[in-house]
């Protein structure tokens, strides 16, 4: 329910300035899929609040069904359902891509824990270049849990398995 006030509270304000018919349009994007949804983490582990350096979710079953409907209500939009883009968005199914041709096991775990930074550095973070978002951040949206349920989601749809 908080996740709809913000909304709410928008489109009142926007109301108020009489800008009806602009306002109801935003109103209406606003709806559904394309507000940020929380997303109920408390079946997994809990990760605290220091964010760590690789995803501590890699292969966890109950992660990747809380990672795969989180996915499906916060980045499907752009990104495509089941990871599968349109082309408005990068591909996340290749997101590990660089390391699968990598021989040295120990270059190729730590290629993916590189991957895995920028992984939750963009999502925390999102995509904005002058003043332009092509990604909202979803810091404070997304906690650390569902960001790397997430990602576990994410693991299962790779392009290239590692
Ligand atoms: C409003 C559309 C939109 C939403 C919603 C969105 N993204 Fe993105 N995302 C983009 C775009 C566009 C880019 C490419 C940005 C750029 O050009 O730098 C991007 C880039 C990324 C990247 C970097 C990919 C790369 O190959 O460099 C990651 C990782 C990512 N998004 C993950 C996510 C995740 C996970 C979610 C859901 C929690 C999400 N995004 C939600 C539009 C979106």
């Amino acid at each position: 329910m908080t996740t709809r006030a913000p909304t709410l509270a928008r489109l009142a304000r926007c109301l108020a300035t009489l800008a009806t018919g602009s306002c109801l349009a935003h109103a209406a994007l606003a709806h559904g899929d394309v507000t940020p949804q929380a997303v109920d983490t408390r079946a997994l582990p809990t990760l605290g609040a220091d964010w760590k350096a690789e995803n501590p979710f890699r292969g966890h079953a109950e992660a990747i069904k809380v990672g795969s409907s989180a996915y499906n209500q916060n980045c499907a939009r752009c990104h495509g359902l089941e990871a599968i883009s349109g082309g408005i968005a990068p591909d996340l199914r290749k997101l590990d891509n660089d390391c699968v041709t990598l021989k040295v096991e120990a270059r190729k775990k730590a290629c993916v824990v590189e991957i895995d930074q920028y992984y939750a550095s963009s999502v925390r973070k999102g995509k904005v270049r002058n003043g332009a978002v092509y990604m909202p951040p979803f810091d404070g949206i997304l906690n650390q849990e569902a960001v790397w349920a997430i990602k576990a989601y994410l693991e299962t749809r790779r392009e290239k398995p590692l």
